[in-house]
């Protein structure tokens, strides 16, 4: 619908802005559950194409965050457990939920090129960020 593909542009360019003007942001994503299933889609991105536009509940960081409803913050990703490889060049990630009336559906993905780059102000940050997409969502 028309409603869908507006929603998508403004994520799209928060995307876009979040990996043009912070260098340790290198691929920047959204993945919403699926509706009525336990799996996660990929939404709009910026970065390298990644085969994993499906991820289920449980699997990978993104697929822990589906059902912890916690940040997950990954410093090293080459000593991480139950993690899903998109690209050879990251070191780190970190993962938000997004809540819609209490409701974890879905989460903005980070990935990065330098290693441990994540601090508690990038928590608070992308808090903000994944509150302002609820409202658009809304
Ligand atoms: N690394 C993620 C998969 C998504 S890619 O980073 C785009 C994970 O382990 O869930």
């Amino acid at each position: 619908t028309s409603k869908k593909s507006s929603v998508d542009e403004r994520l799209f360019e928060i995307c876009q802005l979040l990996e043009k003007h912070i260098h340790y942001y290198n691929w920047v994503g959204f993945y919403f559950r699926n509706r009525n299933k336990e799996e996660l889609k990929l939404g709009p991105y910026v970065g390298t194409p990644t085969d994993h536009t499906i991820i289920p509940f449980g699997k990978g960081i993104c697929g822990q965050v589906a059902v912890s409803n916690q940040n997950f913050v990954v410093p090293d990703v080459s000593v991480q457990d139950n993690y899903i490889a998109c690209s050879m060049t990251v070191k780190a990630e970190i993962v938000i939920p997004i809540f819609v009336n209490g409701k974890n559906i879905g989460q903005i993905d980070i990935d990065s090129n330098t290693p441990d780059p994540f601090t508690e102000a990038d928590e608070r940050f992308l808090e903000f960020v994944t509150q302002k997409v609820s409202e658009i969502l809304q």
